[in-house]
């Protein structure tokens, strides 16, 4: 093996040694850069140097954001002296490698020339992303007011004489509550690893009221949103780079980039577009067994319910089709359900996998699962706030002590995002003082997403070349569009993908930053992008004006 080569101090590579380490590596090198390794490597050897500037070269998959940023920090050190112009030991070579080629779509190029572009005057309305505040979603004030009391010192908020003058009862009620259960410290000390056990009660009472099945808070483990939790377990899972992990095809890409980060490999199970994306037994089987053929070791599967970036909303029978796979190959079920609560269409209801797996138990019973859940979707939308929690059900004793021992490393998730996760849980009950403002604001933003749901995809529809099918839930439409093959060859020139062209052409004439398909996996030869329906009505109305006036210049210049 190359490394073992590497490590017996070898500094020149024979064909052998590579064609083992290419073998090794399958889908992680550009196919162009395996044929001209291969030219190099054909009948002499090579220079191990010389092999390091090739795998960088090799492995560059996000090279124009890598670059980009690097000349902006270049620039920075310049200004300030801090850099000098000596060469670095530290480098994009020796650097880890994993965390080189890592990518992340929703903030990549587009974003970047957005950020650009607005910088330089443009007006952009950024779609590309599911953060509803930043594109105008006000807080719910309940949440607000009971953090604030608990930020505040005791002299200040709650203790204060004119404290009943400015907040309601309850407010100030479950800000003295909070503040009992995390302790005389405040918001400012360390909590225990996994979170205030107060909160992982209410949180275990939460799930128990969802799902009619018990839940221990001792399974609760509180995170930094549901990424870090997704983060945690994945680090527990991946051993090495035959370990890899099931991946819906589109995916939300904190799975691809934390894959990729931990030096797994990923193994993409397509969703049926054409019947609402759901996911087949079938397609699930023949993904594991083509993984399997090429010694893959299968140790999770992801699924996301309702979808990002595709938006449905799985029925009960699609959730236990997926547990009961995972079930029968002795597969981890990860069940990512950070939009429970955004469920729009008619008919749709959401099913926790936990549930599914406690209802029938007798089918599911080694079932291993974890479920996480955040503080940044739903009508809640405080993304930045970083709350959310995962629960571990039927997870191995030692593992779950050796993801204890990982969350104790980091010593806690942060306690305004404990807070309202807490929140989330155990919204003001009926009666009291905050309750009518709290459902009136709550609903006022789900009927606000339902109806831009539908009036997105609708208008989405009626222009030529657009598909997209329905948003049942989520905060996303995923459409389709056909684009002339001037365009698709125009791209290949430029090395980028047909609908990287498509969305930063959108972006120049609109002003609208959409994420292009490609950065979530999608089927052979779709070319598409995703959008959130998240800023106001009347921004909603005029984009889908935009979508189409685009739409139709894109297509007549390209034809
Ligand atoms: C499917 C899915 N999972 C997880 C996350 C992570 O969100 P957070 O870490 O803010 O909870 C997101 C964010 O968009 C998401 O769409």
């Amino acid at each position: 093996m190359l490394f073992d080569a590497i490590g017996d101090g070898k500094d020149i590579l024979n064909k052998k040694d590579i064609q083992d380490f290419l073998a090794e590596c399958k889908g992680n090198i550009r196919p162009e850069a395996i044929d001209e390794i291969e030219a190099k490597a054909e009948g002499t050897c090579l220079d191990l140097e010389l092999f390091r500037k090739w795998l960088v070269l090799a492995t560059k998959f996000d090279s124009q954001r890598n670059s980009k940023m690097a000349k902006y920090y270049g620039k920075l050190g310049e200004q300030s002296g801090a850099i000098h112009q000596e060469p670095k030991s530290w480098n994009e070579s020796t650097m880890a490698q994993n965390l080189r080629r890592m990518q992340y779509a929703v903030r990549g190029q587009v974003v970047m020339k957005a950020e650009t572009l607005m910088a330089e005057g443009k007006d952009i309305i950024f779609t590309n992303i599911g953060n509803p505040h930043s594109v105008g979603q006000k807080p719910i004030t309940f949440y607000r007011q009971v953090l604030a009391l608990c930020d505040l010192p005791t002299e200040y908020g709650v203790d204060h004489p004119d404290c009943e003058k400015m907040f309601p009862l309850d407010v100030i009620e479950r800000a003295r509550e909070i503040n009992g259960a995390i302790g005389g410290s405040g918001t400012g000390a360390y909590t225990g690893s996994q979170g205030v056990l107060k909160f992982r009660q209410d949180i275990a009472a939460f799930i128990e009221a969802r799902d009619g099945h018990p839940c221990l808070p001792g399974n609760i483990f509180m995170t930094n949103g549901a990424s870090s939790g997704i983060q945690a377990i994945l680090t527990g899972l991946i051993a090495d780079m035959n370990d890899a992990v099931m991946i819906p095809i589109p995916q939300y890409p904190i799975y691809s980039a934390l894959i990729a980060l931990l030096g797994g490999r990923q193994v993409g199970y397509e969703l049926d577009e054409g019947k609402g994306w759901s996911v087949s037994k079938e397609a699930l089987k023949a993904q594991l067994d083509k993984a399997e053929s090429e010694g893959l070791r299968v140790k999770a599967l992801a699924m996301i319910n309702p979808g990002n970036p595709t938006g449905q909303v799985l029925s009960e029978e699609d959730v236990f089709t997926v547990c009961k796979f995972c079930c029968e190959n002795g597969i981890v079920l990860l069940s990512d359900e950070v939009y429970q609560r955004n469920v729009y269409a008619p008919g749709k209801e959401f099913h926790s996998a936990k549930k599914v797996a406690m209802d029938r138990e007798s089918e599911l019973r080694n079932l291993q699962l974890v479920s996480f859940h955040s503080t940044s979707k739903g009508l809640i939308g405080e993304c930045g706030r970083r709350g959310g929690y995962m629960e571990l059900y039927n997870i191995d004793t030692f593992v779950q002590s050796q993801i204890y021992k990982l969350a104790s490393a980091g010593l806690c998730s942060g306690v305004n995002g404990q807070i309202m996760t807490s929140l989330m849980v155990k919204p003001p009950a009926e009666g009291g003082e905050s309750f009518d403002l709290f459902t009136k604001e709550e609903s006022e933003i789900m009927d606000s997403m339902k109806r831009k749901a539908k009036m997105l995809v609708k208008g989405l529809n009626e222009i030529e070349g657009i598909d997209c099918e329905d948003a049942e839930g989520a905060m996303y439409a995923f459409p389709r569009i056909q684009i002339p093959q001037k365009a698709i060859d125009v791209a290949r020139k430029k090395k980028q993908s047909p609908d990287t062209l498509y969305a930063i052409s959108l972006l120049e004439e609109t002003g609208l930053c959409v994420v292009p398909a490609s950065g979530f996996g999608q089927a052979e030869g779709r070319i598409g992008f995703r959008t959130t329906f998240l800023p106001p009505d009347d921004v909603m109305e005029n984009a889908v004006q935009d979508f189409k006036r685009h739409h139709e210049l894109f297509c007549e210049k390209y034809a």
